[in-house]
C-alpha cells in the first residue's frame, strides 16, 4: 500500500461518496469484477479463481494460465519456502492476466476424503494446513497480490452445499475447522476472506455472527469478506453481519443488495456507518493491490515457470511402497544395460490429469502427460491404455479436430441474434467452450440466440468415431449437412452448479470413417435453452476415434507388461470424478483399473503403480506391487516430474497431508440429513480417528519414504520459560542411505493423562532438512503455544502439566520420545 493512503486518507475518501455511491460499490460490478468510483480514484479491481492456477477474465485457450500442482500435493511438500515460491509465481500470473485479487486458498479440511474438492484444499491437519496457507498467502501478497482465504468456514464437502447446516461443537470449530483461518489472517495478513454457502449452527455464513465476532472482534481483520458467488442471500441480515462485498454483481441481475439495500438504509434497517466500513474494506483491498489513484501495482519478477512446477510436483510425489528398491530405475540408455523396455500402461498416462474440476480448473499453455515425460527422457516406451470404459469422452481435438478449410487444428464459432443476423465470430483452437461474463467480443448476451461451431473431424484410421456434445440446453449436430441429433439435454434436477460445469449430460452418435477420410461437421446451439443464458453458455463437441472392448484393450496391456522390463501402471481419477459441485460416493478407482493392476503386476514382478489422483483411492492390490508412487494432480509438468522421480533425478519429496484408508470403513460421511450435516465425530478426523480406533490405515499421515533411509538419532526439548511462544525441540537424524535426500522430520504431542477428551497424539511442529549420505543434521522445531492449548467455556487454556512429544518420520513412526512440562 502506498504510504500517502493510510487509514485517514481512505476514510476521507468513503466520507466524500453519496450513499448511492457507496452501495452500488458493495455488488461486484459483473462476474469478477468490482465496481471501479473516479470519484475517489479507485480502478476495477479484478478476482479471480483460483488455487491451482490465475484463471483470468476468459476461461478458455485463448487465454492459458500456469497450472501449479494441486493443494494437496502442495500441502504434501511440507516446505513452506517452496509453496510461498508458488505464491509468488501465482502473483506473477495474476498480474499477467490483470487480475488483482486471487480467490485462494482453500483452507477447508480433509474432514473427509469423500470431499469433491478435497484435491483443492492443502491437509486433514490443521497445523499443516496453517503453515502451507500462510506460506502460499505471503507468497502472494508480497508480490501485491491478494488472498482470498476460503471458504470460511465448514464448507468441507459438497452434497447441498448451498443450504446445508452444518452443526459442531465450539471446540471441533476453534481447534479444527477455524484454526487454518486464524493462522492465516493473523500471521499471514490475509487481504480477503470468503464466506461459504453452507450454515453454521444455525446461519448461512453470509450472514453469520462468526464473522464479526471472529473475524473482526477477535482476531481483529482488517480485510474484506466477499460472499462465495450467488451466496448472499438477504438484504439486511446480511449487511448487518460483517459481509463487505456481495459476488457475482451486478446487482440487477445477482444478490440481494443493490436498490434493496440502499432501501433498507434509508429505512433505518441498517446503519450507514455499517456501510462505511464495508466502503473503507473495499478501498483498503484497493490500495494494497495497487488499484487507488492509478497506482502501479507492484510488478512480480517472472519466474522459471517450466523448471518450478516440474520441481514442485517431484517434491510432492509420496513414494508409498518400493519392494527391492525397484525405483529409482535404472535410466542408463534405451535398451540399454541398466532399462529395457517400458511399458506404460493406463488412460491417465497418456491424458495429463494435472488438475481437479470446478473453479479451480484453468487451462494451461500445455501439459506433459506420463508418456510425453517418459520419452522425452529418452526411455525406450511402449504405450496401451489397459481400460478406458470408465471415462467420459473427452473433447475433439488433434490429430482429429480441423479448421473447416483443413488448415489446422481449429474451430469456427459464429453468434447469431434472434432475427438470424450473424453478430459476431471467434477461431478456435480447442473444442471445449465456455463463455461466463457473457459474450465479450460481440456484445451483450441476450444479443446472442444461437451459435454454431464448425470444423472439420478426420479420420487417422478406418472405423467408428463417437461424435457428439456435452453439455445442456439444445444442440442439433450435423456432418456433410446430414443431421445426427437434434436433442435437448437437460441437467439432474436439484443438481449443483459444480456438478452442472463439470459433468453435463453427454450426447453420442456413432459415425464410420475410411482412414483419411474427414467430414465437416456443425454443431448448432439454442443459447436461451442454457442454464447459464443469463451470462453465456458452455458446452464441447466431443469425439472419441475408434478403440478395442476393455477386454480387448486389458489383454494387450498384459501382454505389453508381459513381454517387457518394467510396467509403469498410471491409474487414477479425473476432474469430472473429484469436482466441486458434488461429493464423490466411492474411493474405488473408477472402472476397471484394479483389475488391471492386478493382471499387470501378475504379469510382471517389476510393476511400478502411479497414482494420479487428487484425493486418496482405494489401492486393494497396494502388497501386491512392486512400487506404488502417489502423485495427486502435478500440474502441467506433471509427466517430466514423473520421469525425474521414476528415474532418480530428483527424490520423492512428499509426505502424505492426509491419512490414505484401507478400505471405506469408518469415515466421516458427506450426506445432510434433512438439510443438517452434524460433525458428530467432533475432533477425531483423520489420523486422529484412526488413532483412537486402532485402526490402521494403509498409508499414515505424514508418511512418505523416499530413495534414502534415516536414522532418527536424538532429541532435545528445551522449554524456555522466557519464551512464552513455544517450545524448542532439537532433533537430531542421520542419512543412513547412500543417496542425498530430504527427509521431513515431525513432532507430536500427546496427553496421556488429560483432564480433557484429546486425540491420542497431534502435530505439533515439523521442519525439512537435506543431507548427505553419512550427514547427521540436527534441526531445531519450534512448536507454537497453540499447539499445547485446547479451546475450554469460550477462550484458549493450556492444561498445566506434562505433555508427551514424539519425533519421527511419520504419525505412526515416531522412534524419539521427549517430554516438557507447562505451567
Ligand atoms: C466456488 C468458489 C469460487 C467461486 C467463483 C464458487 O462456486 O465455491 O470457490 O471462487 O465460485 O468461481
Amino acid at each position: 500500500m502506498r504510504d500517502d493512503h493510510d487509514e485517514a486518507d481512505l476514510r476521507s475518501r468513503v466520507a466524500r461518496l453519496s450513499i448511492e455511491q457507496k452501495i452500488r460499490l458493495l455488488t461486484g460490478a459483473d462476474f469478477w469484477a468490482l465496481y471501479p468510483e473516479p470519484d475517489v480514484g479507485l480502478r476495477r479491481v479484478v478476482t479471480s479463481d483460483g488455487p491451482a492456477g490465475v484463471r483470468g477474465e476468459t476461461w478458455d485457450e485463448r487465454d492459458t494460465s500456469a497450472n501449479v500442482p494441486s493443494p494437496t500435493a502442495l500441502a504434501a511438500t511440507w516446505d513452506c519456502d517452496r509453496v510461498g515460491a508458488i505464491g509468488a509465481l501465482l502473483a506473477a500470473e495474476a498480474r499477467r492476466k490483470g487480475v488483482d485479487v486471487l480467490l485462494a486458498p482453500t483452507v477447508n479440511l480433509h474432514r473427509t476424503p469423500y470431499g469433491g474438492r478435497h484435491f483443492e484444499c492443502f491437509s486433514e491437519d490443521p497445523l499443516l494446513t496453517a503453515r502451507i496457507g500462510v506460506a502460499y498467502v505471503r507468497g502472494l501478497q508480497n508480490q501485491g497480490v491478494g488472498a482470498t482465504v476460503k471458504h470460511f468456514v465448514c464448507n468441507d464437502s459438497e452434497t447441498e452445499r448451498m443450504s446445508a447446516d452444518v452443526r459442531i461443537d465450539e471446540r471441533t470449530l476453534r481447534e479444527l475447522y477455524l484454526a487454518p483461518f486464524e493462522a492465516i489472517v493473523r500471521e499471514g495478513g490475509a487481504w480477503a476472506v470468503m464466506a461459504s454457502y453452507n450454515g453454521v449452527n444455525g446461519s448461512t455464513m453470509t450472514e453469520s455472527p462468526l464473522l464479526r465476532a471472529i473475524l473482526h472482534d477477535e482476531w481483529g481483520y482488517d480485510g474484506l469478506v466477499m460472499s462465495d458467488w450467488t451466496a448472499t442471500r438477504a438484504t439486511g441480515a446480511a449487511a448487518r453481519a460483517a459481509l463487505d462485498l456481495a459476488m457475482p454483481g451486478p446487482a440487477e441481475r445477482f444478490g440481494p443488495w443493490g436498490d434493496a439495500l440502499l432501501e433498507a438504509v434509508r429505512a433505518g434497517q441498517v446503519d450507514e456507518a455499517l456501510i462505511d466500513d464495508k466502503v473503507l474494506r473495499i478501498l483498503r483491498l484497493a490500495a494494497r493491490v495497487g488499484g487507488l489513484d492509478g497506482a502501479r501495482p507492484i510488478s512480480p519478477a517472472p519466474a522459471d515457470i517450466s523448471r518450478q512446477l516440474r520441481a514442485t510436483a517431484a517434491a510432492s510425489f509420496v513414494l508409498a511402497r518400493n519392494e527391492r528398491s525397484l525405483l529409482p530405475l535404472d535410466g542408463s540408455g534405451p535398451g540399454g544395460s541398466g532399462l529395457g523396455r517400458v511399458a506404460l500402461i493406463g488412460p491417465n498416462a497418456e491424458i495429463a490429469r494435472t488438475l481437479g474440476g470446478g473453479s479451480a480448473t484453468v487451462y494451461p499453455p500445455y501439459t506433459v502427460s506420463p508418456l510425453d515425460g517418459l520419452r522425452a527422457a529418452g526411455l525406450d516406451v511402449a504405450f496401451a491404455p489397459g481400460t478406458l470404459g470408465h471415462l467420459r469422452t473427452a473433447a475433439a481435438r488433434p490429430p482429429w479436430l480441423l479448421r473447416a478449410d483443413g488448415s489446422g487444428p481449429r474451430a469456427d464459432v459464429r453468434f447469431f441474434s434472434p432475427s438470424g443476423e450473424m453478430i459476431g465470430s471467434e477461431q478456435r483452437d480447442a473444442a471445449v467452450f465456455r463463455w461466463m461474463n457473457g459474450f465479450a467480443a460481440i456484445g451483450a448476451p441476450e444479443q446472442v440466440d444461437r451459435l454454431e461451431v464448425s470444423c472439420l473431424i478426420q479420420a487417422t484410421e478406418a472405423g467408428t468415431y463417437q461424435l457428439g456434445v456435452t453439455g445442456i440446453g439444445r444442440f442439433r449436430l450435423l456432418t456433410d449437412e446430414a443431421v445426427l441429433f437434434d436433442e435437448t439435454l437437460t441437467v439432474r434436477k436439484g443438481a449443483d452448479v459444480g456438478e452442472t460445469l463439470m459433468a453435463p449430460p453427454v450426447r453420442l452418435a456413432p459415425l464410420a470413417l475410411a482412414a483419411g477420410q474427414s467430414v465437416t461437421v456443425r454443431l448448432e446451439h439454442d443459447v436461451h435453452t442454457s442454464p447459464m443464458a443469463a451470462f453465456g453458455t458452455f458446452f464441447q463437441l466431443l469425439l472419441e476415434p475408434p478403440h478395442g472392448t476393455d477386454d480387448e484393450e486389458m489383454e494387450a496391456a498384459v501382454a505389453l507388461a508381459a513381454g517387457s522390463d518394467v510396467a509403469v501402471v498410471v491409474v487414477g481419477t479425473t476432474a469430472e470424478v473429484e469436482s466441486e459441485g458434488f461429493d464423490r460416493t466411492s474411493l474405488a478407482l473408477p472402472g476397471r483399473q484394479d483389475e488391471l493392476v492386478r493382471k499387470v503386476a501378475a504379469a510382471n514382478p517389476r510393476t511400478v503403480v502411479v497414482v494420479n489422483s487428487g484425493a486418496p483411492v482405494l489401492l486393494p492390490w497396494a502388497d501386491q506391487v512392486a512400487a506404488v508412487l502417489l502423485t495427486w494432480f502435478g500440474g502441467q509438468e506433471f509427466g517430466n516430474a514423473l520421469a525425474d522421480v521414476l528415474l532418480g533425478e530428483a527424490e520423492p519429496g512428499g509426505r502424505l497431508p492426509t491419512t490414505w484408508p484401507a478400505s471405506e470403513e469408518g469415515l466421516p460421511p458427506t450426506q445432510p440429513d434433512d438439510g443438517v450435516l452434524t460433525y458428530t465425530e467432533g475432533l477425531f478426523i483423520g489420523y486422529r480417528a484412526f488413532d483412537r480406533d486402532g485402526r490402521e490405515p494403509l498409508f499414515p499421515f505424514g508418511y512418505g519414504r523416499g530413495y534414502t533411509t534415516w536414522s532418527y538419532d536424538s532429541i532435545t526439548v528445551d522449554c524456555d520459560e522466557a519464551n512464552p511462544a513455544g517450545v524448542a525441540v532439537c532433533v537430531e537424524v542421520r542419512n543412513t542411505g547412500s543417496r542425498p535426500g530430504r527427509e521431513v522430520v515431525q513432532v507430536y504431542a500427546s496427553r496421556p493423562d488429560s483432564a480433557v477428551g484429546r486425540p491420542v497424539r497431534w502435530l505439533a511442529g515439523f521442519a525439512a532438512v537435506d543431507a548427505d549420505p553419512g550427514e547427521t543434521v540436527t534441526v531445531g522445531i519450534l512448536l507454537p503455544e497453540r499447539a499445547f492449548q485446547h479451546w475450554a467455556d469460550g477462550g484458549w487454556t493450556l492444561e498445566a502439566g506434562t505433555f508427551a512429544l514424539a519425533a519421527g518420520s511419520s504419525s505412526a513412526s515416531l522412534p524419539l520420545t521427549g517430554a516438557v512440562t507447562l505451567k
